[in-house]
């Protein structure tokens, strides 16, 4: 990934005219898409591992390749990193690693949407939640494809945990944290990232600071809110592995 990226460029100009109403619209009804096979299987594989790793659960959500989950894993040695990502082709990347690889982490295929479904309904809350560069949908008519404007984005709140978004279109974080304050009540700030000593975390950060992008970043802390019962039913159809303990939701340190 060495190629120089273009800036976003958007017939829209700011925050999107309709952004609040679709996210209240969103948090008014319930999102009820079938959970497909393959996230299920991918769910109950990251859910035991995570349970066999007893610590607390740090989400790297579209991981791409899988680089920043490694990074976070080796940047938490106390947690475990679960990066999630739907293209097979992007995790099957092989992916050069200076030393052994951190072992406290773990990527899998599957679908987003309904895979923060499957982890609420399982009380499976991550202390941290990373959504690093997602597709920023930038044309104003694809605001249903962001996921601050997605029938999902309640759930993703529900989850609690320290989320973070990071993007190069300025306006999907400062739509993404309008969307949290709607929601939480909570102020939102939408940040220059500053540059890292460590590198950037992910290969589309790398790309972008390369091509000489601002890159911007909004984090808030959430508490995690159980999921309503009717909402639960319709999504656990996950067997939870016999004999495991119960995770607790730990409280996030920063
Ligand atoms: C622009 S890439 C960023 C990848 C990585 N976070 C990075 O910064 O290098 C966005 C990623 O989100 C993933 N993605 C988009 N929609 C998804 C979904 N519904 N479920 C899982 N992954 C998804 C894509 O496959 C892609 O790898």
């Amino acid at each position: 990934m060495h190629s120089i990226s273009r800036p976003v460029t958007s017939n829209q100009p700011g925050i999107h005219e309709h952004l609040s109403e679709v996210v209240a619209r969103h948090a008014r009804s319930r999102f009820l898409k079938p959970i497909s096979a393959h996230t299920q299987a991918a769910f109950e594989q990251g859910l035991e591992a995570w349970r066999a790793s007893a610590a607390p659960l740090i989400l790297d959500a579209g991981c791409g390749v899988g680089l920043s989950t490694l990074r976070l894993a080796a940047r938490f040695p106390a947690h475990f990193v679960l990066g999630v990502d739907q293209s097979a082709d992007r995790l099957s990347r092989a992916l050069r690693w200076d030393g052994e690889r951190p072992s406290n982490c773990l990527t899998l295929r599957a679908d987003l949407v309904d895979f923060w479904r499957l982890m609420l309904a399982h009380q499976m809350h991550p202390q941290r939640h990373y959504l690093l560069y997602p597709n920023p949908w930038p044309k104003k008519a694809q605001l249903g494809r962001r996921w601050h404007g997605h029938p999902v984005f309640p759930t993703i709140i529900a989850l609690g945990g320290l989320i973070e978004c990071r993007s190069n279109w300025r306006t999907y974080v400062d739509e993404f944290g309008a969307a949290l304050t709607q929601l939480t009540g909570k102020p939102v700030d939408t940040e220059a990232l500053p540059d890292d000593p460590a590198g950037p975390l992910t290969p589309f950060e790398h790309k972008y600071r390369r091509s000489g992008h601002a890159l911007w970043t909004c984090r808030l802390q959430l508490q995690a809110t159980p999921v309503h019962a009717t909402s639960a039913a319709a999504v656990a159809r996950v067997a939870v592995p016999a004999g495991v303990r119960d995770n607790v939701v730990l409280p996030a340190t920063d």
